[in-house]
């Protein structure tokens, strides 16, 4: 029997409409791609993480800025650092922002954070990271959902012991992403440490890792009883990813592939600007247009113009009846309105999880 995807379910007091959460990706995870991952379905989006780092040293250069808008709530807003009270300031200003949840980061691998004492570091240094959890929760009335890696190293179990100190310190969820630090992206995810952690925690778990599919979102929720999955890289530049797990759509006309993706060009450009927008785009192109939906030369070129007006003209010159699907888009969007601007904390380039 399959499980129903769009069950609600709660995260402290916080109702979030479906089982499918959209995963929090550095230098992915930008409102455009949550906005759109809220119109395909995710029952929860969230933030790339911000680095608490830049309360204290507000020199540190800016590298870009979170919108809030409208139309992307449920929302979780991701942090990390290693500073109890400035892991606490930060949350509240994710509070001010408009977050429904704040989210902390125990599961970011890449050294330039864990050096720091941050991000999956933390798993090997439960008091602390239990000390940032209460910390921050006190600091917010919203409810926190901490992110974790299995452990940092190999076959690590470090996330179990780890998970319910967190939860007596006050976390209302814990996503699980069952590779150790030391594994990075190799491998495979191994939900039967998710199983074991719904298990020992009386909070929802969220299995986060190779949930590429209905038929592995279906598994994994029977198997571990977690009560929602993460999808990260498979949505990329592919939020019919979404729409296929939640057990409705087929594959996209090119046609709606190119109005997608001009809408995500321009959203990305009022948020990012056109300079920066035009370098974070390119990996998108062949995300979008990849999975056999056209030929690889064509993504090429798109990488090799030099203006956004050019890559537009060219993916509309591809799919001409593009034009009325973007049409359709655009006025179906809502206004962006009462969009909340929150530029003090520096977003990391350097993220992961
Ligand atoms: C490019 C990229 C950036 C990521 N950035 C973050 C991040 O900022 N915070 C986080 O908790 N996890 C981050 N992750 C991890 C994902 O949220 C997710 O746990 C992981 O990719 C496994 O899920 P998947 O197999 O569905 O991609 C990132 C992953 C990728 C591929």
């Amino acid at each position: 029997m399959s499980i129903d995807l769009r069950e609600h379910w709660w995260i402290g007091d916080v109702e979030i409409p479906g089982r499918v959460v959209l995963a929090p990706m550095a230098g992915v995870s930008v409102q455009a791609f949550r906005r759109q991952g809220r119109r395909y379905g995710a029952g929860l989006v969230c933030s790339e993480m911000f680095s608490v780092a830049g309360i204290q040293h507000r020199n540190e250069r800016t590298l870009g800025y979170l919108r809030v808008s409208a139309d992307e709530h449920p929302l979780a807003i991701q942090i990390f650092g290693s500073d109890p009270a400035a892991m606490a300031e930060a949350a509240r200003m994710v509070e001010a922002a408009g977050a429904d949840v704040v989210d902390i980061n125990f599961g970011c691998p890449v050294r330039k954070v864990t050096k720091t004492g941050a991000g999956a570091s933390l798993l090997d240094d439960p008091d602390h990271a239990a000390r940032i959890v209460e910390s921050v929760a006190t600091a917010t009335p919203l409810p926190v959902s901490v992110k974790m890696r299995r452990g940092t190293e190999n076959e690590s179990r470090a996330a179990l012991g780890v998970g319910r100190r967190l939860v007596e310190a006050g976390a209302s969820t814990l996503t699980l992403h069952p590779r150790s630090a030391k594994q990075m992206y190799t491998g495979t995810a191994d939900h039967a440490v998710t199983a074991e952690l719904v298990e020992l925690v009386d909070v929802p778990v969220i299995a986060s890792g190779d949930i590429t599919s209905r038929a592995k979102a279906q598994a994994v929720l029977a198997t571990t009883g977690a009560a929602a999955v993460m999808v990260g890289r498979a949505a990329q530049g592919n939020p019919w990813a979404i729409a296929e797990i939640l057990g409705d759509a087929g594959e996209p006309t090119r046609e709606e592939v190119v109005a997608e993706l001009l809408l995500f060009m321009r959203e990305t450009v009022r948020e990012l600007g056109e300079q920066r927008a035009t370098s974070f785009l390119k990996k998108f192109y062949g995300w979008y247009l990849g999975r056999g939906r056209f030929p690889r030369p064509f993504k090429q070129e798109l990488v090799t113009l030099p203006t956004l007006d050019e890559v537009e003209l060219r993916l509309l010159a591809a799919a001409p009846g593009a034009r009325d699907v973007l049409e359709r888009l655009e006025a179906e969007r809502p206004d962006p309105q009462n969009e909340v601007l929150l530029d003090s904390l520096p977003i990391s380039i350097y993220g992961g999880g």
